[in-house]
């Protein structure tokens, strides 16, 4: 959460500042910020409010940008409302700071430091920024050290200090930070997406190590102070540098992107027709001889996690919990070194999951992690790591890094199948012509959307509305229903359709939007008898089904016709169906789709 950027190089710092933190606004947006410092005056320029990036660039619209070397921030709140005072950076004598994470000790600090009076914010980190002008005396690196010992919780903590013209430092503690030479200059990030279209290679900054940012160098320290080799990787998403194109949000253009990237998440997965994972290293007999497979997981990433487990329970006499990370530890979960622990993330830096990870691990679990960043922090915490080639997704509705995490969980099991002797090569050869199929079955959706269009206009004026569907069909609905309530507002719950009769049937009154998916061979009768039953307390039912079933003489308010695949990959379709309900709701409701209130992309708090 809070998006982070510094630069220092030859170009005039605000403008590439501004256009860095609208890249990262996804990771929080309630107020931003940034600080210039200006190598030849020593001049320091500090602005920031509460509003977007598109606020602080209109009071910077008039600023002489001559400056060099700055810091930036977009903030999601956590310690202080939402006010001008608690946007960073955060100014403390020569100290300007920005920080992403939580210091659980700030009120502690505050008082071992007699700090009261100082500060002028509500916040945690004006306190970090206050502690180390307290220790700074001309040594950067001393003052960082000793600032450190004191701070409890997550940071990631970029400074600037007035009188050390062009140079930037950053020390973190799981919250993450990247940086780059990106032509002109070096940049940091808490995002690969921000370091700038000329950057090629980026480098994670260590745990506990000093990153100091120059014009032309990037330097890594240890605490003792010796100089340490930085470790780069090549940065492989081009369409970071695409923006929305001609769509009006980054929630359409992802949408539509799905086809090509389930492609590329197949691709170098599947060769000869087989199911291959070597290039990720998991090794055949680890996938045989689990006992017990377990998911953990936030939001839409714990949904994936759900198809999964139908998927994995029709296939294998074998137990499988999915569990929200935030839930997990305190379950007593039980694991050893038989469990297949599965962390799903996209963005592989939600603090939950991680957390999650690190418990299952001292149990002496084994994890794959499905992760869509590369060199993210969960995916360097687990033991094997299958990349999701969903590209970035700006969006904080979550869509094509939901559809690729399926398709690698699909290649996952099938090869688990494989090598537990429930597939012969007839039946891997059958799944994979069906899952080679689902982008283009994608694609039949997505040129039809304009009939979504339709049936998402009857629901603008609604407050609630209920999804529901059975076994494959409720798991793709809670997905859904979340997708839904995050982009339009509207309060939607995804039930059992079995289950509603035990309560929440209440609820149904004339005219409530009810969305059912219908898709599955053997539940579709059970289904159907659901749907009646709410209908006749007045529901007005959109079906999504499958072409093929036959829905004798019933009356919907809207039917869609889902094109027809094997029961088990109809996830792939009715997702993208579901998706671009939310969507166009969302989009005619009039909402700012891409940043949903209240919401963040990347949770990196507790
Ligand atoms: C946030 C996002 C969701 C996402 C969840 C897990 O809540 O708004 O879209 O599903 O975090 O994120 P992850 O990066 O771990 O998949």
């Amino acid at each position: 959460m809070c998006g982070i950027v510094g630069y220092t190089g030859k170009e005039s710092v605000t403008d590439q500042l501004l256009d860095a933190l609208e890249l990262l606004e996804y990771r929080g947006y309630d107020s931003a910020g940034l600080a210039t410092l200006n190598g030849e005056t020593g001049k320091v320029k500090l602005r920031k409010c509460a509003g977007r990036v598109k606020d602080l660039r209109k009071i910077c619209r008039n600023d002489k940008k001559i400056s060099t070397c700055g810091i930036g921030h977009t903030r999601w709140a956590t310690h202080g409302g939402v006010s001008d005072e608690n946007a960073h950076p955060h100014r403390s004598g020569d100290v300007l700071l920005v920080h992403n994470g939580i210091i659980e000790n700030y009120e502690e600090l505050k008082d071992h430091f007699m700090l009261h009076k100082d500060l002028k914010s509500q916040t945690d980190t004006e306190v970090v920024a206050a502690v180390l002008n307290r220790f700074y005396q001309g040594n950067p690196h001393e003052a960082i050290c000793r600032t450190i010992k004191y701070l409890k919780g997550t940071f990631a903590l970029v400074v600037m200090f007035s009188d050390q013209p062009d140079i930037l430092y950053a020390i973190r503690n799981v919250s993450p930070i990247v940086a780059a030479y990106n032509g002109d200059g070096t940049m940091l990030a808490s995002d690969v997406v921000a370091l700038g279209a000329a950057a090629e290679k980026y480098m994670v900054v260590p745990e506990y190590m000093i990153l100091e940012l120059h014009k032309d160098e990037i330097k890594l320290f240890d605490l003792d102070g010796k100089q340490c080799e930085p470790e780069f990787m090549d940065i492989d998403w081009d369409t970071t540098r695409g923006g929305k194109g001609s769509y009006p949000f980054y929630m359409e253009k992802e949408i539509m992107e799905q086809p090509d990237a389930l492609k590329a998440t197949m691709e170098s997965r599947i060769v000869e027709g087989k199911i291959d994972l070597t290039a990720d290293a998991i090794p055949d007999e680890f996938l045989r001889d689990c006992n017990r497979i377990c998911v953990i997981a936030c939001g839409t990433a714990m949904h994936a996690g759900l198809v999964a487990k139908v998927l994995v329970q029709s296939k294998f006499n074998m137990h499988m919990n999915v569990e929200y990370a935030s839930e997990f530890m305190y379950g007593n979960p039980v694991l050893d070194e038989k469990t297949l622990v599965l962390a799903i993330s996209q963005s592989g830096e939600t603090i939950d999951t991680l957390e999650a990870l690190k418990y299952a691990r001292r149990q002496g679990a084994k994890s794959v992690a499905i992760i869509n960043v590369k060199g993210s922090s969960i995916a360097r915490e687990s033991d094997y790591v299958m990349y999701t080639a969903a590209g970035p997704e700006i969006a904080v509705a979550s869509t094509k890094a939901y559809t690729t995490q399926l398709v690698a969980l699909f290649l996952l099991v099938g090869r688990m199948a494989k090598v537990r002797g429930v597939f012969d090569e007839a039946a891997e050869k059958e799944y994979l012509e069906n899952l080679v199929e689902a982008p283009a079955k994608m694609l039949e959706v997505l040129e039809q959307k304009n009939e979504i269009h339709k049936i998402a206009r009857e629901m603008l004026d609604a407050k609630d509305a209920f999804m529901i569907g059975r076994g494959l069909d409720y798991s793709i609905l809670l997905e859904g229903a979340l997708k839904l309530k995050e982009v339009s507002y509207i309060h939607t719950e995804a039930y059992a359709s079995g289950e509603l009769k035990h309560g929440t049937i209440a609820l149904i009154t004339e005219n409530t939007p009810v969305v059912a998916t219908v898709t599955q061979t053997n539940l579709k009768d059970k289904e159907l008898s659901n749907i009646r039953e709410v209908q006749s307390r007045g529901a007005s039912v959109v079906l999504f089904v499958k072409e093929s079933f036959d829905l004798a003489d019933a009356e919907y308010a809207d039917v869609f016709a889902l094109p027809a695949m094997a029961d088990e990959f109809m996830v792939f379709p009715a997702s993208v169906a579901l998706q671009l309900l939310a969507y166009y709701v969302s989009m005619d409701k009039g909402l700012d789709v891409d940043k949903p209130r209240n919401l963040a992309k990347v949770v990196t708090v507790e």
